[in-house]
């Protein structure tokens, strides 16, 4: 979407996959979705370092509102969960130089069974507007299915009719994908990102899932993608239950690799110090964040290893290693077996950024480096040319 924003992938927090609909405030005064909750993530994100990371968006996900809209139509927050209302919670993240996202739907409810916008879009667009959200995260339940496209466009025309700036978030695709391929150029049309498949879980098994989807479909996907525009593979649940470290490694560096927005969902009051170390690591967050806005490919699967490739600017590339031969030891992988290597002709600078940082120096075309991937984990590389001759990159667009 043309509207200015998200011209790098969107990084933030959203509650839905670690807090749920967790609506019960008596017997979990700390964990419920209410004002509290986004106030201690507001807090915690300008106090523990994720503000100066980059991590700038506090997102609020479905079971915010109460039931009923008030006498001119327009959505309230629970009044129990939210005494202070958004337009105050809002306030309150932007004195802490943060922003907030707001969740709705383009059905008639939203998937949790509040109150869905249908009928509402412009009424919603400027609630949303006046209470000064800076994001709408639009979930795609109970909506016929061949009125979601013209429901999609109808709410980016309203909120763009408001004036503010309000980074658009759609599940448009996902909905569509059930019954026929998505029309992708009017989608980057519309939204700043989009969700193209099923929820993340806390689990490598949906982790994998979504990286398996994606690379299927990346001919489709990644031409698509660039700034103001970027397909959103889901939460980051790093720092929760399900991913071992080297997991966790494994999520943030192919999150990179497909340029996705960096949305977490965990609790950041409290995270283990190693996820926290992986979720604010700025080589990673360099690479995501790249202004070329090139969302990369898999590019081979090759002895249980899997590559994915994606260009940088000034010619550099970045290479992930995913190890998937998920038993036993670090395995060894030849960096001047992937695909892209070819680009190096004469010599040329690597980096390892995972496992550990190292600048692994001036290599050559028939290099013998190899860099060690866990189980399951990955190795993250980044190559730049040494100057023009030794490079064979420019202008080329790196393709599977
Ligand atoms: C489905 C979405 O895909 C999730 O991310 C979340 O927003 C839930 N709906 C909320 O009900």
């Amino acid at each position: 979407l043309n509207n200015g924003l998200a011209l790098t992938p969107t990084m933030g927090w959203l509650h839905w996959e670690r807090f749920m609909c967790n609506i019960d405030c008596a017997k979990d005064p700390d964990n419920c979705i209410s004002e509290k909750l986004f106030m201690a993530m507001a807090d915690m994100m300008v106090k523990d370092g994720w503000k100066d990371a980059g991590y700038e968006f506090v997102c609020i996900d479905d079971c915010w509102p109460s039931f009923e809209r008030d006498a001119q139509g327009r959505m309230q927050a629970d009044p129990v969960r939210f005494p202070g209302g958004i337009k105050k919670l809002a306030d309150y993240v932007h004195s802490k130089g943060l922003k907030l996202g707001i969740y709705a739907d383009v059905g008639r409810k939203t998937c949790g069974g509040y109150p869905g916008s249908l009928g509402y879009y412009e009424t919603d667009a400027q609630t949303f507007a006046d209470w000064e959200v800076d994001l709408l995260k639009f979930d795609g339940c109970y909506m016929d299915r061949t009125l979601i496209a013209e429901g999609y466009v109808n709410m980016s025309i309203a909120l763009n009719k408001t004036g503010r700036s309000i980074v658009y978030s759609c599940e448009w695709p996902l909905y569509d994908w059930k019954v026929e391929m998505p029309d992708y150029p009017a989608i980057r049309d519309t939204c700043n990102h989009w969700r193209n498949y099923y929820d993340v879980y806390d689990s490598w098994q949906s982790v994998k899932y979504i990286l398996d989807w994606t690379a299927d479909h990346q001919d489709i996907l990644v031409p698509v993608a660039g700034p103001g525009g970027w397909n959103d593979p889901d939460m980051l649940v790093i720092g929760n239950y399900g991913l071992s470290f080297a997991q966790q490694e494994s999520q943030m560096a192919l999150w990179a690799m497909m340029a996705a927005p960096l949305i977490m969902s965990n609790d950041l009051r409290d995270i283990d110090p190693r996820s926290k170390e992986v979720l604010q690591n700025k080589h990673i967050i360099a690479i995501n964040q790249d202004s070329l806005g090139m969302q990369g490919y898999r590019t081979t699967q090759v002895n249980f290893f899997e590559l994915w490739e994606r260009r940088l600017s000034k010619n550099r590339l970045a290479i992930a290693i995913l190890n998937n031969y998920e038993i036993g030891y670090p395995r060894e992988f030849l960096i001047s077996s992937s695909p892209t290597w070819k680009y190096c002709t004469k010599v040329c600078n690597v980096t390892q950024i995972l496992p550990t940082y190292q600048e692994l120096g001036i290599q050559t075309p028939t290099t013998n480096l190899t860099v060690k991937v866990k189980p399951s984990g990955t190795a993250l590389l980044i190559i730049a040319p040494l100057n023009k001759a030794s490079w064979d990159m420019d202008k080329k667009t790196l393709k599977k």
